[in-house]
Order: structure tokens, then C-alpha cells, then sequence
């Protein structure tokens, strides 16, 4: 498809849509506690739907009022041994979490997913659950999906995280929460932390001292009335639009601004980028975030900031591009292991629009400025890589063309309608 473009940049006011993280652990909380969780603004895109309908595949009842979303939930004990094979689509929260749910379940079940899916590694959930006493099997004995599940009775653990991921994290935890005794978990860097906020919220206990993280089995969680935000990996996209195209100014509203995912907001200020919080919402970790036109200069990204930021770094390279001075992202070797790998992804592509970026084995070396012109291009399959090429064609009065476009309703159905009004605005 062609990509939108713009002469002048990009102004007005946009909600941005829910968070995806938060919107599946509603899903999955609802499903494990008991009684009723009405879900306000929850995330209708590919990978939360997906979500759904493997707790629907696990006898949970979900409705969609056309508002909310009403989960029934009635424990982990009422989870009921799925008919078919579970589908996690896309989802890399779905299935990983999903993992943790059922090792401790008392029936067999199997969870697969699409092309892309079934190739990331998931050893690093079976592994620490395995300890716990889950018997789980890759596909042919590998460490791929689909996976089988048989389910036991777990123990607790103590588990040193020798990757910082909040998928591992909450995995773990939600079988920590089926073990007997108490397990903790020591994080390697400290990512995003919405299943121990949620953990919380609904009814539970948890001890969360600096890194490390303590969770007793057998608690009874209680169904609750969840606000979704706005997702700043979604914002991120605007951000960074906003920042970069002259004469922009952008309102975006009640974005989550939990400090375990603002990386990026730490990242673009230190470039130079204009961005002010308002309108604090305690109760939902969420503000309005003003963004403005700004100079950007090159910034070195490594170490605990990264987990912050992690989905968005091909964006943060984008912005890179058009940075003064050598932009270095290192210590982000996960990211080859995302929908694809985008640290290759992110280079490939920008490349072909003239963008002088190298990649390391943790990492992209960016040079900049270099202005983009025209081209062809794929999203690789991966939404925010054909997000950020979206972005990018907006940099350049040239036509470009990307490929599987499709990918982007993983998380963003309406991304090119949102940002197509930005644009108007300018008329
Ligand atoms: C997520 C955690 C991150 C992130 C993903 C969502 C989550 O993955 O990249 O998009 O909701 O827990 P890792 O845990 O693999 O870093």
C-alpha cells in the first residue's frame, strides 16, 4: 500500500488506543479470580482478541457489551480442558502467560501459534516452570510451539531472571500463584510491572522489594472494575512524528505513563524533544502527553533503560535518523527475538529509504541526519516495524510503498485513519 505523506505536520488532539499488556492481564485476571471484571476501554486489536478467545477455549464466559468487556470469572480451579488446540495467534504475551496459567492446571492441554509464533523461544517460560514441577514439551522435543501442557501440582521457586522480560516475570507468577509456598523472583533489570499491579488490585498479596518479588500460592483473587490507558507504545509513534515533522503540535490523551514503560519519554527528552505531561491520573498511572516540534540531538541507550523502552526502539531509531550526531543502542539483543528480529528489521528497511544505520549483535549504530526519500518496503509481519515505516514515509515528499501493511491490526486497527486526521487538521 502507499504510505500516507504530509507537507506540513501533524497537529490536534488523539486517543491513542487501550495498552495491549494491560488489556490481556485483564482478560487473564478476570479469568483466575472470582466473580465479575468489567473491562472499560479494553484493546480490540488482533493479539489481545486472541487472548480472549483462549479463555473462552478454556470454558471462561466473555462478553463484549459492545462498551465493556464482562469476564466471569470463577478461579483458577474452574479453568475447563480446552476441545482443540489453543490459538495464541501472534501473541507472545498470550502464549507465554498463558503457559504459566495452565502448567498448574490438573488436565492437558496444547497451545500454538502463527508462523511467526512458532518460532520464538519459549525454553525461557518452560524452563523456570519446569522447576516448579509443570511438565511441558516443545514441538519434536525443541523449545518451539506448539507446546503441550500437562498439568501439576507446582512448588514454589526462587528464580534468578537471567533475561530481563515481564513476560517470563508474569508467567512465573501465575503459576506462583497455583505453587505451594512462596516463590520469588529476581529480576535481572526491572520491566514492566502490570501483573504485580494487578496482582494486587484484585484482592492479592505481593512483596516487592527493589528487584525482587515475592508470591504466595493459593490466594483467592476477586473480580474488579479495570480502566484500560492508552498505550505508550502506540503514543510512541505520534511522539516521535510529532517531534520530528516542523510545525506540529499534539495532544494525546490519557496515555499510561507507569514508570516501568516510560522510557521513551526519558529518551526523546534527552534528544532535545518537547513533551510535557498533563492531566495526571493516579488511579490509572495515565496523563495527557503535549508534544511539539523540537531539534533532536543523538543520545547513547543502554542498561535499565532498556526493558523500559523495548518496543520502542525501531521508532527510537527512526527519530535517530534525523538526530544531530552517532545515536548507539546497545544491550538490546531481545530484540531480535520479537514478532521478527528488529534490530535486522529496523536497518533493513530504514536503509532502503537512505537512513546510514549499522546493526552490532545488541544493537544499531545510527548516523545522523539523513534525510529519507522514496522506496519500497515490508513490515517483516511485525506491527510496529510498519508503524515506524509509516512514520518515516511522513519524512519525505516521496512516494513509499509498504508491504503486508496487514500487520499493523495486532495492535493498531486504526492506525492510518488516527494519524490521517492529524494530518487534515493542518487544512
Ligand atoms: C510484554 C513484554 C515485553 C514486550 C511485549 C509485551 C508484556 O516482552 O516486548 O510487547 O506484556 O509482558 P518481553 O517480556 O519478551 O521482553
Amino acid at each position: 500500500m502507499k504510505l500516507l505523506g504530509t507537507k506540513t505536520g501533524i497537529n490536534g488532539m488523539l486517543t491513542v488506543p487501550a495498552d495491549k499488556s494491560i488489556s490481556h492481564r485483564s482478560i487473564m485476571f478476570g479469568a483466575i479470580s472470582q466473580g465479575k471484571t468489567t473491562i472499560h476501554n479494553f484493546l480490540r486489536a488482533e493479539d489481545c482478541l486472541s487472548t480472549v478467545a483462549v479463555f473462552k477455549a478454556l470454558g471462561v464466559t466473555i462478553q463484549d457489551d459492545g462498551k465493556d468487556i464482562i469476564v466471569e470469572g470463577a478461579g483458577f480451579q474452574n479453568l475447563q480442558a480446552p476441545e482443540e488446540v489453543l490459538d495464541a495467534g501472534n501473541s507472545g504475551t498470550t502464549m507465554r502467560l498463558v503457559l504459566g496459567i495452565l502448567a498448574g492446571q490438573s488436565f492437558t492441554s496444547k497451545i500454538a501459534g502463527d508462523a511467526s509464533l512458532n518460532r520464538r523461544p519459549m525454553e525461557r517460560v518452560m524452563g523456570p516452570l519446569r522447576t516448579m514441577g509443570g511438565t511441558l514439551q516443545g514441538n519434536a522435543g525443541s523449545e518451539f510451539p506448539p507446546i503441550e501442557i500437562r498439568g501439576s501440582q507446582l512448588s514454589a521457586i526462587t528464580y534468578e531472571m537471567p533475561i530481563a522480560s515481564a513476560q517470563v516475570k508474569s508467567a512465573i507468577l501465575f503459576a506462583a500463584l497455583q505453587a505451594k509456598g512462596t516463590t520469588t523472583i529476581i529480576e535481572k533489570e526491572k520491566s514492566r510491572n502490570h501483573t504485580e499491579e494487578m496482582i494486587k488490585q484484585f484482592g492479592g498479596e505481593i512483596l516487592i522489594e527493589e528487584k525482587k518479588i515475592s508470591v504466595s500460592g493459593g490466594q483467592q483473587l476477586v473480580g474488579q472494575e479495570v480502566t484500560v490507558p492508552g498505550d505508550i507504545s502506540s503514543a510512541a509513534f505520534y511522539l516521535v512524528a510529532a517531534s520530528l515533522l516542523p510545525k506540529s503540535k499534539l495532544r494525546l490523551n490519557h496515555v499510561g505513563v507507569n514508570p516501568t514503560r516510560t522510557g521513551i519519554l526519558d529518551v526523546l527528552t534527552e534528544m532535545g524533544g518537547e513533551i510535557q505531561q498533563l492531566a495526571y491520573d493516579p488511579q490509572n498511572q495515565a496523563a495527557d502527553l503535549l508534544i511539539e516540534s523540537a531539534a533532536l540531538k543523538a543520545v547513547e541507550i543502554s542498561g535499565e533503560i532498556i526493558p523500559r523502552l523495548i518496543d520502542e526502539l525501531p521508532i527510537v531509531a527512526l527519530a535517530a535518523t534525523q538526530a544531530t550526531g552517532t545515536t548507539i543502542i546497545s544491550d538490546a539483543q531481545e530484540l531480535k527475538v520479537k514478532e521478527t528480529n528488529r534490530i535486522d528489521a529496523t536497518a533493513q528497511e530504514l536503509n532502503k529509504l537512505g537512513a546510514k544505520i549499522e546493526t552490532t549483535e545488541d544493537g544499531l549504530i545510527i548516523h545522523g541526519p539523513t534525510p529519507l526519500h522514496g522506496g519500497i518496503v515490508d513490515s517483516h509481519g511485525d506491527h510496529r516495524i510498519g508503524m515506524m515505516l509509516q512514520i518515516a514515509a511522513l519524512l519525505t515528499e516521496e512516494t513509499v510503498e509498504l508491504n503486508n501493511p496487514e500487520a499493523i491490526n495486532i495492535s493498531y486497527p486504526n492506525f492510518f485513519t488516527d494519524l490521517s486526521l492529524l494530518i487534515k487538521e493542518n487544512v
